[in-house]
């Protein structure tokens, strides 16, 4: 899917033109025939559509070309904001497509209004519109090959499009990456394991030509001392993986930024089996692992100037014959024991050893991404990422990057009394805390300690990483964390070159 900008001429033409109303705003909006106008106009007359926040309307003008006009209400222009523009424009996405439009075309001005900035809109448009517009549908057989591309052609219509262009290539990219960690996440377990995931790695490095990857794998990571990785993946019959991509934009000497996603294709729990109730949603515990990759294809695309490094510890978490025990001591490759209290806890162990391995890059800082604790959704929700880290600074830049994107983050605290609950009897430290609560940022502190002094923040991506379908998000992956770490990456590179 891809967007395409559009003349001003052509509104009326459109076969389903999205438009914003606002509530405080009653005049027309210049640029469609009388017809369409005098329709707008007397809808907003009778009072049926009121400009609202969350309102969205369908009108059927008998303009020649024209189809359906959805009007979406954007509350007061007065107090105009982005976030509303976005949850507005999902809306009548979202509506466009459930009416089977074939082409959607936004107005970008009618959302703008006198209080947005055009470029801002216009990127919050394209991305929206390919994200709204998503549709995993591949393992559909029943769908013809003709039917499966339903998802309308997107166009954005604006008198001054020259100003919008860099703006929606922006967006266009984002929304891509991040539908592409959506359809890896989508797939289900017996399709993506670590290996598969170590594939799609190295595809993403033959389309890019800045991008390099490089896998280790089981026999590799036995040798190397990856003990608390392979300890998670001994129970299938598919062995784990360290993926290892490489995106080079700044000086080569230059320290990189270390992602690091946790990759469980599959977490049944292992011995500690998971109840069977949503166990299917498991599928979805390699979402870290998918934005990393998603955020590389973005950034590949965009070109950005600077050095990243991804990591992803790749393991399918299963009880057999052969999975680790409850009980179980491991080396984790920091040299730390750990004593594998709960199996299910495995997300903490295989970051343990990718953290430690991260560390060799000598990064300037360190970013993890998890869908680790069923705990977040307790704390947060599914409205928030959780987040703990040991660096005030870089907290504050995702917390703001947070905000700008609409992916948003609520920072926890890591203390003694919680580092305090990871003391084992027999290891140097258990996987799990001795009391129960706080199982966030208990998992977090366990984190910190394959951190060293590197600055670093953990997002705990597990209330975030998938919906219901509830949202502007089609049920499955959301990709979050992919528009979160490139806004917070262009944000950067913006200030570091003043
Ligand atoms: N993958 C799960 C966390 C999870 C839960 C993700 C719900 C998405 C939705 C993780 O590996 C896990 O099982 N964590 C345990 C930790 C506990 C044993 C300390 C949990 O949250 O219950
Ligand atoms: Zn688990
Ligand atoms: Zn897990």
């Amino acid at each position: 899917m891809s967007v395409k900008l559009l003349t001003y001429e052509k509104l009326a033409q459109c076969e389903t033109l999205v438009m914003g109303v606002f509530s405080d705003v009653r005049e027309v909006p210049v640029g469609l025939p009388k017809s369409m106008e005098g329709l707008i106009a007397r809808v907003r007359e009778i009072g049926d559509v009121t400009g609202k926040a969350d309102e969205v309307h369908v009108l059927y003008p008998e303009e020649k070309g024209s189809c359906r006009l959805i009007l979406c209400g954007l509350g007061e222009m007065k107090k105009w904001s982005l976030p509303n523009v976005r949850k507005a424009l999902g809306l009548g996405a979202k509506r466009a497509q459930a009416l089977k439009s074939k082409e959607v075309a936004v107005w970008l001005e009618t959302f703008a209004g006198e209080s947005g900035n055009l470029a801002e809109v216009a990127q919050a448009a394209a991305m929206v519109g390919l994200l709204a517009l998503y549709q995993y549908q591949e393992l559909k057989t029943f769908l013809k090959p003709e039917d499966k591309t339903t998802a309308p052609k997107l166009f954005l219509a604006s008198r001054n499009p020259e100003a919008c262009a860099k703006a929606v290539d922006w967006g266009e990219i984002i929304a891509e990456a991040a539908n592409y960690a959506r359809t890896l996440a989508n797939r289900p377990g017996n399709k993506v394991y670590p290996q598969i995931l170590a594939n799609e790695a190295r595809l993403l490095a033959r389309q890019y030509s800045n991008l390099a990857v490089s896998v280790l794998t089981q026999p590799q990571l036995g040798k190397a001392g990856f003990g608390a990785l392979t300890a998670v993946g001994s129970g299938s019959s598919h062995s784990p993986v360290l993926i290892e991509i490489k995106y080079h934009g700044d000086k080569p000497k230059a320290a990189p930024i270390a992602l690091v996603g946790k990759g469980i294709t599959f977490d049944s729990g292992g011995i500690c089996l998971k109840p069977s109730a949503k166990m299917e949603d498991m599928k979805f515990d390699m979402c870290g692992a998918a934005a990393v990759l998603g955020i590389f294809k973005a950034v590949a695309k965009l070109k950005l100037p600077i050095n990243l490094v991804g990591i992803i510890p790749a393991a399918e978490n299963l009880p057999s014959g052969t999975a680790c025990r409850p009980g179980d001591v491991v080396t984790s490759l920091s040299g730390q024991t750990i004593e594998i209290l709960n199996t299910d806890a495995e997300g903490r162990l295989i970051l343990a050893d990718a953290l430690t391995y991260a560390l060799r890059h000598k990064p300037s800082q360190i970013l993890d991404m998890a869908t680790l604790t069923g705990a977040v959704v307790v704390a947060l929700g599914h409205a928030a990422i959780g987040m703990a880290g040991n660096d005030d600074t870089l907290a504050a830049e995702i917390h703001a990057a947070g905000e700008e994107s609409g992916e948003r983050v609520w920072r926890m605290p890591l203390w003694d009394e919680y580092r305090d609950l990871l003391k084992s009897d027999v290891a140097d430290l258990a996987n799990i805390g001795s009391k129960p609560g706080a199982g966030t940022i208990v998992g977090a502190a366990f984190l910190e300690k394959f951190v060293g002094q590197t600055p670093w923040v953990h997002l705990d991506i597990a209330g975030t990483a998938y919906g219901d379908g509830g949202s502007v998000y089609a049920k499955g992956a959301t990709g979050v964390g992919v528009r979160l770490v490139v806004e917070w990456l262009r944000k950067k590179l913006a200030f570091s070159s003043l």
